[in-house]
């Protein structure tokens, strides 16, 4: 049980997205207008459609995520953002050729209204694309001063009483952490220096938490994940997540290798490999921003496996994980599988998964959860990295002294045993056989 006093979620809560113009931002706002109006329905959203199971199972209890805590209600919403682009959010979404014209059509008059701020962009950190709506300014301190000043201004002009920045613009190229990022003062001090290795996404993740508003990450980029940004979290006490959102095939994968670990079933090769046509499998077509993707999706298996405590079944298996731009599909992606496992005295078997997704759909009510989420740890008090969200990360943030928790239904009941523990009721652990 726990002492936790949530402030209640009154006015606005405003949801600025980085990439406002992109295929997973439009879906996200073109979905959520449908929603509020009526017209569709939120499949993918935790918040909107799942139960939650309180106290024990013969009292057959299960009400609604969004009726057991306190969340913001959709009609709260408002969705601004940045881009380096200067499209209209119905423009973007026609261009990201995701939704249907009817769907867009529906909330036309509404989407027009929703704008991108000019970004903070450099080429060098995202080399396949370009942008006209771009910020100057002599160093990277006085962007991200530009920053903390549209945050302030989207605030007062829209009455917001909340407000919730995330990232769901392009993949930037693979950073390591080094001691520029080790502090809050060498991270300043790069700033003003325009250090090499301080990306734009990290502008808008250290002018985010210094306004004192939550920070999502759903990219593989390092952003938030350096000691310097975590600091300035805890400082300010603000909550931050990520990175690069769970969506098609590491959420298969993170099914698949858990089942395979629980009935000790070995793993020789995992070819994974994938066909993308939108503009982020452009992105990913670059080397540089795709190593970063690649570091996040290949880390999963070993975490979930630990071949050092199996050697025998998982201490010597191949794994490949592949993106190929190919522009046909858009965002139509087609992800493959090829799993070449071993069982009882070590016969070979294959499984192998054709998954037809849609990124962007899978990826909007991600967007929704997270931000409804990341507000109510903000209300209640919590601050630095949210590990009760991993269920929603390829590569979940997580303290240095702690291994991630990857396997989908631990991360399940971690969330869910989060929302009791704030809500002061029991966890559930499953160990009472009798009653629980
Ligand atoms: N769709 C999914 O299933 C999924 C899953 C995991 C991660 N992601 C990540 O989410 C991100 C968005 O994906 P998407 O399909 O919408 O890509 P997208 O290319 O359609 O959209 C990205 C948008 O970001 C904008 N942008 C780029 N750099 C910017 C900057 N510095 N400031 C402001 N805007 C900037 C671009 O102009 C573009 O409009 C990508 O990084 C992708 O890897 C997507």
């Amino acid at each position: 049980m726990s002492d936790i006093k949530i402030q209640k979620p009154e006015g606005k809560l405003g949801i600025l997205l980085v990439g406002l113009n992109g295929a997973v931002a439009t879906t996200f706002t073109a979905g959520l207008l449908q929603i509020r109006n009526g017209f569709g329905k939120p499949f993918g959203s935790l918040t909107q459609m799942a139960t939650i199971r309180i106290g024990k199972r013969i009292e057959n209890n299960f009400p609604m995520i969004k009726d057991f805590v306190p969340l913001a209600e959709l009609e709260d919403l408002v969705v601004g953002g940045w881009d380096i682009n200067n499209y209209d959010c119905l423009e973007a979404a026609k261009e990201a050729r995701v939704l249907n014209e009817k769907d867009t059509e529906s909330v036309s008059k509404e989407l027009e209204r929703i704008l991108p701020m000019k970004g903070v962009f450099d080429k060098n950190y995202v080399k396949n694309i370009d942008g006209t709506h771009i910020k100057k300014g002599k160093n990277k301190y006085e962007l991200m001063e530009q920053l903390r000043e549209d945050i302030r201004k989207f605030k007062n002009e829209n009455k917001l009483n909340r407000a919730v920045v995330i990232w769901t613009a392009s993949t930037e190229i693979y950073i390591t952490k080094n001691s520029v990022h080790q502090s809050i003062e060498s991270f300043e001090k790069g700033m003003k220096e325009n250090h090499p290795d301080i990306a734009p996404s990290m502008l808008y993740a250290y002018a985010s938490l210094a306004e004192g508003i939550p920070f999502i990450n759903g990219a593989p980029n390092l952003t938030v994940d350096i000691p310097a940004i975590l600091e300035l979290a805890k400082k300010n006490s603000v909550p931050v997540a990520g990175k690069d959102f769970k969506t098609g095939q590491t959420l298969i994968k993170t099914v698949l290798a858990p089942m395979f670990k629980a009935r000790m079933l070995g793993l020789k090769g995992w070819f994974s490999t994938n066909i993308l046509g939108n503009k982020d499998g452009l992105v990913l077509d670059e080397p540089g921003s795709f190593k970063t993707k690649e570091e996040s999706k290949l880390s999963v298996l070993n975490t979930i496996l630990q071949p050092e405590l199996y050697p025998d079944l998982y201490g010597n298996f191949y794994h490949k994980v592949r993106i190929n731009y190919y522009p046909p599909r858009g965002d139509d992606k087609e992800g493959w599988d090829n799993i070449d496992m071993f069982g009882w005295l070590g016969y070979p078997m294959q499984l192998k998964v054709n998954f037809l997704c849609k990124d962007s759909i899978l990826a909007a009510p991600i967007v929704l959860d997270l931000v409804l989420f990341m507000d109510l740890a903000q209300r209640a008090g919590l601050n630095g990295i949210q590990e009760w969200l991993s269920f929603y990360f390829k590569s979940p943030i997580h303290s240095p002294n702690v291994v991630p928790e990857h396997d989908l239904f631990i991360q399940q009941m971690k969330l869910k045993n989060t929302l009791r523990t704030l809500m002061n009721e029991e966890t559930i652990t499953h160990i009472n056989a009798k009653l629980a």
